[in-house]
């Protein structure tokens, strides 16, 4: 597994393993005691994907030193502004049990995200959170929050594949060094992506099937990659991409795929209201 420095100087596996949509109370243990058994030392969970509880046990229950294990979760839009967010990280870090949090997200940008800010720099400096970050920052709202904040943030998790590359966001986070972590960095299987012609080639050449030269792409790309898999040979394959390198010419290539356009806008009327009513997080 390669690892990238954040703008902080803390070290994240490029390729995580996420828990979206994986129910609690056992599925979501048996998940990550897979993957942390394929190799992977990076779960991606958040607190509105309600299942914290079970990665923080799996991980205890794993054997492998806390330290050689990275987690990421979210604090969700109900626990923006700053007294609430200081109770929504405390619940995620109870939830988890796992002493801190690798990384913590602001999961959706929208409300009092300067306040949740705040409390989550606090946290950085106590140490229960060791990087922050944000999660679906158009350039829009990139430019409305993050010039004030005092932290630049370690990431953005945003929407990422070759077909929706983010030149214009990445362009913005390239100043203050935020690195992109990709959700749906697959497509979220989307054949025409899977079956494009440029990735076939690539995979007959390389001896890889073409999940694995998207992935291939996005490291290469300096992206850190989430694909989701519930399938325990791609769980697998899915990070057995180190030991081949794309040319210049075919990274290249696979530039030229981008439409532009990707499944979720996070400036689109109706979003935030949406987002707001889809979950409520309980203690
Ligand atoms: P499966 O769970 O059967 O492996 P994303 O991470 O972009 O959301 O994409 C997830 C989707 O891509 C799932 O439907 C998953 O199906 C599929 N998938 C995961 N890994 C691969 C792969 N290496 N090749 C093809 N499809 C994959």
């Amino acid at each position: 597994m390669e690892y990238i420095v954040l703008n902080d100087g803390n070290k994240i596996p490029a390729i995580g393993f996420g828990v979206f949509t994986i129910p609690n109370d056992g599925p979501t243990y048996e998940a990550v005691t897979q993957a942390l058994k394929a190799g992977y030392r990076h779960i991606d969970t958040a607190a509105a994907y309600f299942n914290e509880e079970d990665v923080g046990r799996a991980v205890r229950d794993s054997g492998i030193p806390r330290d050689e294990i990275f987690i990421t979760s979210k604090l969700w839009l109900q626990d923006h502004g700053y007294e609430a967010a200081k109770k929504g990280i405390a619940r995620s870090l109870r939830k988890l049990d796992l002493g801190y949090i690798d990384l913590y997200l602001v999961h959706q940008p929208y409300g009092d995200v300067a306040g949740a800010w705040k409390a989550m720099e606090e946290a950085k400096a106590e140490g229960t959170l060791r990087s922050i970050g944000v999660s679906n920052m158009s350039p829009a709202i990139w430019k409305k929050f993050v010039p004030d904040f005092a932290t630049k943030p370690a990431v953005n998790q945003v929407e990422f594949n070759p077909l929706f590359q983010q030149k214009e966001i990445r362009a913005l986070m390239a100043e203050t060094d935020t690195k992109l972590e990709a959700w749906y960095p697959l497509g979220h299987g989307n054949a025409g992506l899977l079956g494009n012609p440029v990735i076939t080639k690539l995979a007959e050449k390389y001896g890889k099937n073409a999940g694995q030269i998207i992935l291939r792409f996005e490291v290469q790309e300096g992206v850190i990659t989430l694909p989701k898999s519930t399938n325990p040979e791609r769980i697998g394959t899915n990070q057995d991409v180190f030991d081949f390198e794309l040319t210049e010419e075919e990274m290249k290539e696979m530039r030229a795929l981008d439409t532009g356009k990707g499944s979720h806008d996070p400036d689109a009327p109706g979003v935030e209201e949406m987002l707001r009513g889809a979950f409520v997080i309980e203690d």
